[in-house]
């Protein structure tokens, strides 16, 4: 039997309904190649519903589960270093963090979480959960053995330690691998998964995802992650994501923005915990699994009483700032959660040095976190021209290490989305 013209469409379009995610033609063509492969007979549609190894096999060809490790490293770095302090400092003692990695694909970003754990010194304090809508990719995930492509990044390259070479491929230390709890779920589905000890997620990573998902998705999805967080949880996104506080039916989220740029999010520390999430309500959470895997560590608790650092803030300006100071008070404000006020700095730096990169930058980070769209806009391209002018491994000034080619690249992102937004 073969399939009747068509059919290849409606499973897409089911497809794109089950799992929100937007098809385009890459995903049509490694469907059909894998339509080919496993079902060359047809009957796509009953076998979906029926057949758990195809659905798998039908849903791993259009998710696009690329990933590595330490992906976004200034984001991870923020977390190991402001944000888990700063929730030890605030959560009562006892509590363990709740981590969630949510559209995980083959394990790299909940693994890169369990490591930072390790290295905050609070890996015996906290559990971590990865979950993916692809079970190939979760079963992946557990074997934990990755390619050299999964390691390209620097960071996952000074902790080569973690990984033994095995067969070619590279298998990742195994107490690193028994901390995290991996599962398949769809994040267009309720129940949500609920956090093992808490009333919810300390941090959500739902990064790399949201773009990838319809706009009648994202309203879906958007608004449970952010009720999924806990009073004073965390929210990342990748810089290419768009931005979850333009999400319609999502709860209140303080947008943050990093030293070097980036933005996560923050769930205020007195919203309620477990909001209804638009319309539908927040499931009762299923009882917590028993993590059999999961191993305890040596005690950290003396390393991990490490209150948030508070930001350092400049003196107030003085009249005779050049546009580099006011770039750097703006920058300091903006690492603060401070954007309402680094925004008018960020407007002198840039009026004071019109050639200066960093200080249009930081006016597009100012001006996106206070909802001017059309300044960041504005602001993102004229830093993309600017660092596009400089050699691409220059390390600039202003912008802690980072390079001229990967701050170009981020202001074309960002421009790119407020381009949308602007209209
Ligand atoms: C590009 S990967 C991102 C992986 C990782 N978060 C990162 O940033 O490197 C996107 C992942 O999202 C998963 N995904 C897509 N739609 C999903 C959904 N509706 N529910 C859960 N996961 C989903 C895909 O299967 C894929 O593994």
């Amino acid at each position: 039997m073969t399939e009747a013209p068509g059919a290849h469409g409606r499973l897409l379009a089911q497809l794109e309904r089950r799992a929100g995610l937007r098809i385009d033609r890459g995903h049509e063509q490694r469907l059909a190649r894998v339509l080919g492969q496993v079902a060359p007979e047809g009957g796509w549609r009953e076998r979906f519903g029926s057949d758990a190894a195809f659905r798998s096999a039908v849903i791993d060809a259009v998710a696009i589960d690329e990933s590595y490790f330490f992906r976004h490293h200034a984001q991870l770095e923020y977390l190991r270093d402001v944000v888990l302090p700063g929730l030890v400092a605030e959560r009562p003692a006892g509590h363990r963090l709740q981590l969630w990695s949510a559209g995980c694909a083959d394990g790299e970003e909940p693994y890169t979480l369990a490591v930072l754990l390790a290295e905050a010194g609070v890996a015996d304090r906290a559990d971590v959960l990865g979950t993916d809508v692809s079970p190939a990719a979760v079963e992946r995930g557990r074997t934990a053995r990755y390619s050299r492509w999964a390691l390209r990044s620097r960071r996952a390259q000074d902790r080569s330690h973690l990984f033994d070479p095995d067969g070619g491929r590279f298998r990742l230390r195994a107490e690193v691998v028994a901390s995290v709890d991996l599962r398949t779920h769809n994040l267009m589905d309720l129940p949500y998964p609920a956090p093992t000890a808490a009333p919810g997620f300390d941090v959500v990573l739902c990064r790399n995802v949201l773009l990838h998902l319809t706009p009648d998705a994202l309203a879906v999805v958007v608004p449970r992650l952010v009720a999924a967080l806990a009073a004073g949880g965390w929210l990342f996104t990748a810089p290419a994501d768009p931005s979850p506080v333009a999400v319609p039916g999502t709860g209140p989220l303080d947008a943050v923005v990093l030293p070097t740029g980036g933005v996560v999010y923050r769930r205020p520390d007195t919203a309620p915990t477990a909001r209804v999430p638009v319309a539908t309500p927040f499931p009762v959470a299923a009882p917590p699994r028993p993590h059999p895997r999961r191993r305890r560590r040596r005690s950290v608790a003396a390393r991990v009483a490490t209150p948030r650092p508070a930001a350092s803030m400049p003196p107030p300006p003085a009249a005779d700032e050049d546009g580099p100071a006011r770039c750097a008070r703006a920058r300091a404000l903006l690492a603060a959660g401070r954007p309402a006020e680094a925004l008018g700095h960020a407007m002198a730096a840039a009026f004071l040095s019109p050639d200066l990169a960093p200080a249009h930058l930081t006016l597009g980070l100012a001006a996106a976190a206070t909802g001017r769209h059309a300044v960041a806009g504005r602001a993102f391209r004229r830093a993309a021209e600017l660092f596009d002018a400089m050699a691409g491994d220059d390390v600039v000034e202003l912008a802690e290490g980072e390079t001229a080619g990967a701050l170009a690249d981020l202001a074309r992102a960002h421009a790119l989305l407020h381009l949308e937004g602007a209209t």
